[in-house]
């Protein structure tokens, strides 16, 4: 079963603790949270200091999305702020396997993202020290952008290559009822959705549909 990680990107930003707390009883499975930095990407988003006091309020797993230069800096902050997962960028780090490695040094998940330009092939050194690719079906920097198709193919490139390796794949960007079921018919682990849950007025109901169940 396919499970959804809002991006509170698309949040509230005036009551976020309430918006996480109606998450968890919306049956989100993951929290997706977009760090952005101004530099790797044209935004700025959330620093580790309000990772860690959301997590005061949610027990849901914290899925962070490091859309930064530099991860390596950014990587023990975010580790020691709570994060259960943290994914930083192929485009932006220098040494990825030490990066990797440093994630799994706080005993959370080490995750790896892809922009859709970048050759899809550039991950494949890395699969067998990751537990999770991050495929971006938009241009990473902001929500409510048009999902690529090209995602699907690549997606499929994956499977084919990871074969029985135990790799989440996630997809991030421009998920809609619609192109999640593309997504789930493409064996997708996890979907993010900023838009299509935060935008709606019943986020349990939408949750449920980008499953592809009626609630
Ligand atoms: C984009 C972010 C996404 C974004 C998705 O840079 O990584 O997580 O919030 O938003 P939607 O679902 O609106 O495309
Ligand atoms: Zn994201």
């Amino acid at each position: 079963m396919v499970k959804i990680a809002p991006s509170i990107l698309a949040a509230d930003f005036g009551c976020l603790r309430d918006e996480i707390i109606k998450l968890e009883k919306a049956k989100a499975d993951l929290i997706h949270f977009d760090v952005m930095d101004g530099h790797f990407v044209p935004n700025i988003t959330f620093g580790p200091m309000i990772l860690e006091n959301l997590k005061k309020y949610s027990n849901l797993l914290f899925d962070v999305h490091l859309m930064v230069n530099n991860p390596t800096k950014f990587i023990p902050w975010y580790a020691k702020a709570g994060a259960d997962i943290i994914t930083f960028h192929l485009e932006a780090s220098d040494n990825p396997i030490e990066d990797i490695n440093l994630i799994k040094q706080y005993g959370i998940k080490a995750g790896i993202s892809i922009k859709p330009n970048t050759e899809i092939s550039a991950i494949l050194p890395f699969i067998d020290d990751i537990d999770l690719i991050l495929i971006m079906s938009v241009e990473p920097g902001f929500g409510g952008q048009k999902f690529d198709n090209n995602a699907l193919s690549r997606i499929d490139y994956l499977r084919k290559s990871i074969k029985n390796k135990n790799i989440i794949i996630e997809v991030d960007g421009g998920i809609n009822n619609e192109t999640a079921k593309l997504c789930r018919d493409a064996n997708v682990d996890i979907l993010v959705a900023g838009t299509a849950v935060f935008k709606s007025d019943n986020y349990e109901k939408s949750i449920k549909e980008l499953k592809g169940e009626t609630l």
